[in-house]
């Protein structure tokens, strides 16, 4: 069986990296490729841990560092390994690259962060969509998780442009019209699936 792929999307809050992970998937299937969807911070029990400590501000950055990780590597295991073993395009939305961006934000090293995630795997494409934080906040009905202020999304969205730089991601102008946008992730995503 043909090996399958791995795609991620990433970008700060309200930059429409789950919107556009159903769109994108949509699109696949319609070319009659077998795809599904994840996300991180997962549903499972690690997951919902996070998101309890953001919703509830608890937790310091090596603890919320550590959590994300837990959380992936149990994703990485059940989920997304077996997925593209099985010949299946996965998708997720966020991924390491969230982890290095926004706990590099909370002020820890990139190489620690990186060390603690040695075990997950390398997209094959990650796609980066990029929108200044006021018209990111702006889209969100209620601001609520404890990385969701303008100052700290600034922040985030400056550390994925400084990475983005040197790993060459495409970056795609996210604050134009969903349509627009998904258009261009669209063009994207099929030069890389069958072009090359
Ligand atoms: P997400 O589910 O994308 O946000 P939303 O609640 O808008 O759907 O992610 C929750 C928050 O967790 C978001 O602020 C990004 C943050 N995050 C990290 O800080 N590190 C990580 O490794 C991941 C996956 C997410």
């Amino acid at each position: 069986m043909k090996k399958g792929k791995f795609i991620v999307l990433e970008g700060i809050d309200g930059s429409g990296t789950t919107t556009h992970s159903n769109k994108l998937a949509n699109w696949i299937r319609s070319k009659n490729l077998e795809v599904m969807v994840t996300e991180e911070p997962t549903v499972g029990a690690i997951g919902k841990i996070i998101r309890k400590y953001l919703f509830s501000g608890e937790g310091s950055p090596p603890v919320h560092a550590l959590l994300f990780a837990a959380d992936r590597a149990e994703h990485t295991e059940k989920v997304i390994k077996p997925s593209i073993i099985s010949g299946i395009i996965v998708i997720s939305d966020r991924y390491v690259e969230s982890s290095i961006v926004y706990q590099a934000a909370e002020g820890l090293d990139i190489e620690w962060i990186e060390a603690i995630n040695k075990f997950a795997i390398e997209p094959d494409l990650t796609i980066f969509l990029d929108v200044d934080p006021g018209i990111a906040l702006a889209r969100k009905r209620e601001v609520r998780e404890k990385f969701e202020n303008i100052e700290f999304l600034k922040e985030v969205r400056r550390i994925y442009l400084e990475r983005i730089r040197v790993k060459n991601f495409p970056v795609i102008d996210a604050s134009r019209p969903i349509e627009v946008v998904h258009e261009d992730i669209v063009r994207c995503v099929e030069s890389f699936l069958f072009k090359t």
